[in-house]
């Protein structure tokens, strides 16, 4: 027998990340995520994934250096997003955008592992930029120009929102960035290595990790998550609302795991951080919905939120429309997909595992006006 969806199946080894899903553990190169969320920063982390130790200050100093010499976005990309038809959404633009960006990289034929280094600085620093510069162009706004001197945080929620982030609301998402930066074989993650794999370049490994990532069983679950929470409105409605979806078999999307069968540790990260950002607002409408929400599904289905859940009301109080959210999964998880594309060619070999056939054999062929 197959397995389907490789539930348990070890595919590779890797020194980048590990997850104990029956205690709730998260680790990046050893580290706790609990332990990186309270004291790193998103840069730190993209080091520590990419090289394996925490940098020192002149090794973070030249990263931060390096990221903000790359964060400005070619022009040509820019013209490109703006010819797209409006009311495009914003994860096909990403995907074809972030795609064009390999014509525009010097190291474009190069794969070496220095040329991939380079490119997973450039393509790190300039995920922020494209995402807010998609929504700008959504909006009929000219993009602004990234400010290097600033982190990749600072620098998304300022092109965004073109005013600067106070430290609050920078710190929030610099959190929400390194809990996104990795989670070992992910969907998206898996289909990077795949393509790289075959020694196909870093962009085309990256632009399939975006496709697998855009999904609703995967990143695509924050979009729909707030799309729910939207819908439901308070808490007093949440138990109505989620009996029926589950009565018609649906899924309560931001719940569940492939892998954590308890508590999420991103999940109980991104819900403090929603709280604390509800009550500075004073507004918990859509907190206390979200933990009305979390005790239906517990009690109805034993299924715990994932990282997906709490992330959509701490956006939401960041004042981020939602169909930006996946696509800021990405702003993150390319830390994560160019550590594993990185690992990857280190240490190659063709991903290439077997189907069982179900099909019939032996067959003859039937010259067309014969059949039916
Ligand atoms: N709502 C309702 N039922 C669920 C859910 C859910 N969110 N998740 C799992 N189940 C049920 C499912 O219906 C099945 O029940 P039964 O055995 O009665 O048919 C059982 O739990 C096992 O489900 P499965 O689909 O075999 O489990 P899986 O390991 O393949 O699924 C999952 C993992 C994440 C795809 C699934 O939990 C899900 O669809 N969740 C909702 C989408 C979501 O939040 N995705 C984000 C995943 S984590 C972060 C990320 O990757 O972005």
């Amino acid at each position: 027998m197959s397995d389907q969806g490789l539930e348990g199946v070890v595919a590779t080894s890797s020194a980048i990340c590990d997850i104990d899903g029956i205690n709730g553990v998260l680790i990046y190169r050893g580290y706790d995520i609990h332990d990186l969320a309270q004291h790193a920063t998103f840069e730190e982390v993209v080091y520590l994934l990419w090289n394996g130790e925490l940098p020192t200050r002149a090794q973070l100093d030249d990263l931060k250096r390096r990221l903000g010499a790359s964060m400005a976005l070619p022009k040509e990309v820019v013209e490109l997003i703006e010819g797209f038809p409006k009311g495009s959404p914003p994860n096909p633009v990403l995907r074809t955008a972030f795609s064009a960006l390999a014509l525009y990289d010097p190291d474009r034929d190069d794969n070496s592992p220095e040329a991939n280094y380079r490119k997973a600085i450039r393509a790190t620093a300039r995920m922020g930029p494209l995402v807010a510069a998609i929504q700008r162009v959504a909006e009929g706004k000219q993009p602004l120009e990234p400010d290097p001197s600033r982190s990749i945080a600072h620098n998304f929620m300022y092109l965004l929102q073109g005013k600067r982030p106070d430290e609050v609301t920078e710190r929030v998402f610099d959190v929400a960035l390194i809990l996104h930066a990795d989670h070992e074989l992910n969907a998206s993650t898996f289909a990077a290595r795949v393509t790289a794999a075959t020694l196909s370049d870093f962009y085309s490994a990256i632009t399939s990790a975006l496709g697998a990532l855009f999904g609703p069983l995967h990143g695509g679950a924050n979009a729909a998550a707030i799309k729910m929470l939207r819908e439901i409105g308070t808490p007093d409605r949440a138990e109505a609302w989620v009996k029926a979806a589950l009565g018609r078999h649906e899924r309560i999307m931001g719940f569940g795991h492939r892998v954590y069968k308890t508590y999420d540790p991103r999940a109980a990260e991104l819900k403090k951080m929603s709280k604390a950002l509800a009550e500075k607002q004073g507004n918990l409408a859509l907190y206390d919905t979200s933990v009305e929400i979390e005790r239906v599904v517990q009690s109805e289905k034993r299924l715990y939120p994932n990282v997906d859940f709490y992330s959509a009301s701490t956006y939401t109080a960041l004042n981020i429309p939602g169909p930006l959210f996946t696509p800021i999964f990405a702003v993150s998880r390319i830390a994560g997909w160019s550590a594993h594309v990185l690992e990857q060619y280190a240490h190659n070999r063709l991903i290439r595992p077997r189907a069982e056939y179900i099909g019939d054999r032996g067959r003859t062929y039937v010259p067309i006006d014969r059949r039916g």
